[in-house]
């Protein structure tokens, strides 16, 4: 047995962090949603820039960062997503965040970590490694039904644009930047239910646990 790590990466809303919570469920294992840190510094970045990202305000913000900062209201709004992928590119903030991510890894009960450079950059060694995808259209369904659950206000249109902009800069950046590991799993949902995205997943875990 021993620590088991699964890395779980993709663009925004494909489906990601339903999977994760699913497998952490099944497995027994911890579960990190590291998208959370990175709108943790951007929530804080925006407040102390009024409204803008400061590469010294995000840095503070990072550096900062405790686990209560987690809870805060609002990390899930779209300017908070847009603030957390300007953060997520500067190699100070992602710096200042990696013992955390890497001490999660290491929980002797396994654990299971939805991100962008998982498999990349934070547990390049992890046991499974996923890189889950869905089209664009469909992952703006997806976000728009859950934003509207959560009561906002949100068009398609708007949740498209929002999602393609934050995917190009997550991509393009320099630092860690998305993209499957090479031993990575593609794993796409465009035409998957949740349980039938979650039962191809289990069946990777099962066969290496
Ligand atoms: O996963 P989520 O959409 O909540 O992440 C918000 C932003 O945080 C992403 O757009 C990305 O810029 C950044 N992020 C990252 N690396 C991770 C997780 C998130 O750069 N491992």
């Amino acid at each position: 047995a021993g620590r088991f790590v699964v890395a779980l990466d993709g663009p925004a809303a494909a489906g990601k962090g339903t999977i994760a919570r699913a497998l952490a469920a099944r497995f027994g294992f911890a579960h990190l949603d590291t998208g959370l840190l990175y709108r943790a510094v951007g929530r804080k970045a925006l407040a102390a820039g009024g409204g803008a990202i400061r590469p010294e305000d995000a840095i503070r913000a990072a550096r900062a960062l405790r686990a209560e900062d987690l809870q805060a209201p609002g990390l899930r709004d779209p300017q908070v997503g847009q603030a957390a992928s300007q953060a997520a590119a500067l190699p100070e903030v992602r710096a200042a965040l990696l013992d955390f991510q890497r001490a999660f890894a290491a929980r002797p009960g396994g654990a299971v970590l939805d991100g962008r450079d998982i498999g990349t950059v934070i547990c390049p060694d992890a046991d499974v490694k996923l890189f889950v995808t869905a089209s664009d259209e469909v992952r703006a369904r997806r976000r728009c039904a859950e934003l509207r659950a959560g009561g906002a206000e949100a068009t398609f249109e708007q949740v498209l644009e929002d999602l393609r902009r934050r995917d190009a800069r997550d991509a393009a950046r320099e630092a860690a930047p998305m993209k499957p590991a090479p031993d990575a799993v593609l794993l796409d949902t465009t035409k998957l239910s949740i349980d039938a995205a979650v039962a191809q997943a289990a069946a990777l875990i099962e066969r290496k646990c």
